[in-house]
């Protein structure tokens, strides 16, 4: 594994996106696992900004999103209502920026009529495409992975799991607050990818900003390999790991 630090947000943004872009320009059909929440989005705007300026093509790549609430998705015909889905996210974050094509765009699907069976395809599209290339990554401030809340065992796989309050606590803060929706009206269920799916893939990019992760990376990082901290599996991640994180998140570390 490797351990990065550099100095601010917007360094680490760009060297991450410039990681991603080298697998892009190595492997045009690539497969890529994407994550929401607020660390990646200097990253989506540095790869957009490469895709506009420097023409760097999305054109053949495949994605896989990590994780979406249950119960909500997109609507495009309205999307700017109260959907606070992931797949909002990330059309505003990244896809409507680049020129990756609708039909290689994988996000779990948060009104499917039967979840677990969705679930259970959706790994198989994953493997029936070759397994992910590249799995972009952060951390909760439970030390969650996707929504791999504590307690996800490091052998679970795509499923409904229930959010604890930690998380939507953090969500509310970071998401839902400014669209004026009440804590009461979140969601308590997502579709995440399971922690074993997660250590199967190719290699890992794990961000992680801001002092209020310092503690939490800390424990990933360097305590015990632990259920508790679901993000711990990087420990035993067998691909290519790079974790980047900005100077705050890094000053708990002991072992740089
Ligand atoms: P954040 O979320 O980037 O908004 O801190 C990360 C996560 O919950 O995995």
């Amino acid at each position: 594994m490797k351990i990065i630090v550099k100095d601010n947000y917007e360094d680490l943004s760009v060297f991450a996106a410039s990681i991603v872009a080298d697998l892009v320009k190595r492997k045009p059909n690539c497969v890529i696992g994407f994550a929401t929440g607020s660390t990646p989005i200097g990253m989506y705007h540095e790869l957009a900004r490469l895709h506009k300026e420097e023409g760097l093509d999305f054109s053949q790549v495949t994605s896989f999103n990590l994780d979406e609430y249950l119960g909500i998705s997109i609507d495009l015909e309205k999307p700017y209502e109260m959907d606070q889905s992931y797949a909002r996210f990330m059309y505003e974050e990244l896809f409507s920026r680049i020129n990756i094509k609708q039909e290689n765009i994988n996000v779990p699907y948060g009104l499917a009529e039967n979840p677990d069976q969705f679930c259970r395809q959706y790994e198989e599209k994953i493997k029936s495409l070759g397994g992910i290339d590249m799995q972009i990554l952060g951390i909760g401030g439970d030390g969650h992975w996707g929504f791999n809340e504590p307690g996800s065992s490091f052998d679970s796989r795509t499923r409904v799991e229930k959010l604890n309050s930690k998380t939507i606590d953090d969500n509310y803060e970071a998401f839902y607050k400014k669209a004026g929706v009440s804590k009461e009206e979140m969601p308590r269920y997502a579709l995440t990818m399971g922690i074993g799916t997660i250590l199967e893939t190719k290699s890992a990019l794990m961000l992680v900003n801001g002092e209020k992760k310092a503690d939490i990376i800390q424990k990933a990082l360097e305590g015990p390999l632990s259920t508790e901290v679901t993000a711990s599996a990087i420990q035993i991640y067998k691909g290519d790991a790079t974790v980047i994180l900005d100077k705050a998140a890094a000053s708990k570390l002991k072992n740089i």
